[in-house]
């Protein structure tokens, strides 16, 4: 593409000051003829003395000089009165020129001859008291200007070929600059897909590309969190199930090993698989539920309800619970409030908030349900004084299977499943769940439903 460019452009270039020169020179001809034509008008009609003649000849031949030309002087009948090459005199001469400047029109051609090269003939008329006498022919050859053109012919060819060269060169170095960052970003993305996750390009450009390995990376590290949440939850559901149902086949080849067992120890066994059975089926329904609300369009049942009334039925439910305990259970309230939720979900998630209040609270403690506004929300607060969290656990306890204590929770039951279902029902209610919590004191959680909830 340059080099066509700078062909066409040297092509423009040239053939502009080749007209330019010719042109030049064609004026120069014609003005000078006009003079010479001006001044030697007197000797055409008087050529019968030989003084004049000879002054025609010194005047022709000084002309000739100056313009580096041939002069010819043709009177009206075509015969040459004066030649500065010394050759026609006296002969007839008829050239196209000489012919159309007898008719009265100056007029000028170049011609390309194979001997003398470019040439350019001119002839004027020469007019005394409004009547052609005879014409003046130039010849001038033009060998000169083309010479000029074709230097400046040459050094332009040299200078495209030398851009075009350095144009190349600059364009390969840019394009392997510019492709660069995109073959890096290739190479990753095809490690990526071979389950490279979480990897990172870097990137030193400040531009566009920067921006897209950035948020290439951010995609990365996004992408092997979710894998390790992934790979985390499968390895615990796994856990969590085996542990029941090793406890039941241990319970029951027990059982089958041992020969005449007492019915009594039966029953015994027989209860705790019952147990097992049990602790499955929750840790089963409670995956459930949360499978149900990471469903991407889950729809909310939302409909007007009286918290009050939903907190007074969850209180009685868990009453018997807490009494077990010897724990009192108690519920504030300070003002009847209605608002729009999905009354079985948020049920769930209070149970579960006051449910871990009970169980991590010991006997004799106090577990305090209070209703209240706090600007455009609804706050739950669920305050025990129990066991309390440890500060470094708070950030996790929301997380799907986290505990604080293994052991403990292995002996009351839990699965590590409450909170964040909790938290994510919440959160589908555009709410949020904080907790204050200091080990040995006792924790607060604080579930905040907005009240004009924006179900668009
Ligand atoms: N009120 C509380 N006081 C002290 N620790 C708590 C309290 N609530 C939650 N925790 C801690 O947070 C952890 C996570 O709670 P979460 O309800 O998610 O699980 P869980 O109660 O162990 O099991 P489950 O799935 O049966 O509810 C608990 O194991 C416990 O260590
Ligand atoms: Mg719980």
């Amino acid at each position: 593409m340059v080099l066509i460019s700078q062909i066409i452009i040297g092509i423009f270039i040239s053939q502009n000051i080749l007209n330019t020169y010719i042109q030049e020179k064609r004026q120069e001809i014609l003005t000078k003829s006009n003079i010479l034509s001006n001044r030697i008008k007197f000797y055409l009609t008087n050529n019968e003395i030989l003084v004049l003649d000879s002054l025609l000849k010194t005047l022709v031949e000084n002309y000739s000089k100056e313009i580096k030309a041939r002069i010819i002087i043709v009177d009206k009948n075509n015969i040459v009165k004066s030649d500065s090459n010394n050759e026609f005199e006296g002969s007839k001469l008829y050239h196209l020129e000489i012919q159309k400047a007898l008719a009265g029109i100056s007029n000028s051609n170049v011609y390309n001859f194979k001997e003398y090269g470019h040439v350019m003939y001119v002839a004027v008329p020469i007019i005394l008291d409004d009547e052609v006498v005879g014409a003046t022919f130039t010849s001038v050859s033009l060998n000169d200007i083309y010479n000029v053109v074709d230097r400046i012919n040459n050094k332009i060819r040299l200078i495209s070929l030398v851009s075009t060269v350095l144009i190349a060169l600059m364009s390969f170095i840019f394009a392997d600059f510019i492709t660069k960052p995109i073959s890096e970003m290739t190479k990753a993305i095809t490690k990526m897909a071979q389950g490279n996750l979480g990897l990172k390009v870097e990137i030193k450009t400040n531009d566009e590309f920067k921006q897209l390995a950035n948020a290439f990376n951010v995609m990365s590290t996004k992408l092997s969190q979710v894998d390790k949440q992934r790979k985390d939850f499968v390895a615990n559901v796994s856990h969590e199930l085996r542990t029941p149902l090793s406890s039941i086949k241990l319970l029951s080849e027990s059982l089958l090993h041992q020969e005449k067992v007492d019915a009594l120890v039966y029953k015994e066994f027989l209860q705790d698989i019952d147990s097992e059975i049990d602790r499955l089926n929750n840790i089963i329904d409670d995956l459930l539920i949360l499978v149900d609300l990471d469903k991407e369009k889950l729809t909310l049942d939302f409909k007007t309800t009286y918290i009050n009334f939903l907190l007074e039925k969850i209180i009685a439910r868990l009453k018997p619970l807490a009494e077990n305990k010897k724990i009192s259970l108690d519920y504030i309230e300070r003002e009847k409030i209605q608002i729009k939720v999905d009354a079985n979900k948020i049920q769930q998630a209070v149970i579960n908030i006051i449910h871990n209040a009970i169980k991590y609270t010991p006997e004799g403690g106090r577990v305090e349900v209070k209703l209240y506004t706090e600007r455009d929300y609804v706050v739950i607060r669920v305050k025990d004084n129990g066991i309390g969290i440890p500060k470094e656990s708070l950030p996790q306890i929301f997380d799907r299977f986290y505990r604080v204590d293994k052991a403990r929770s292995r002996s009351t039951g839990g699965t590590g499943l409450g909170l964040s279902i909790a938290y994510q029902i919440v959160s589908l209610h555009q709410g949020t769940i904080d907790v204050e919590s200091e080990l040995g004191k006792g924790s607060t959680f604080y579930i905040k439903i907005p009240i004009d909830l924006n179900l668009a």
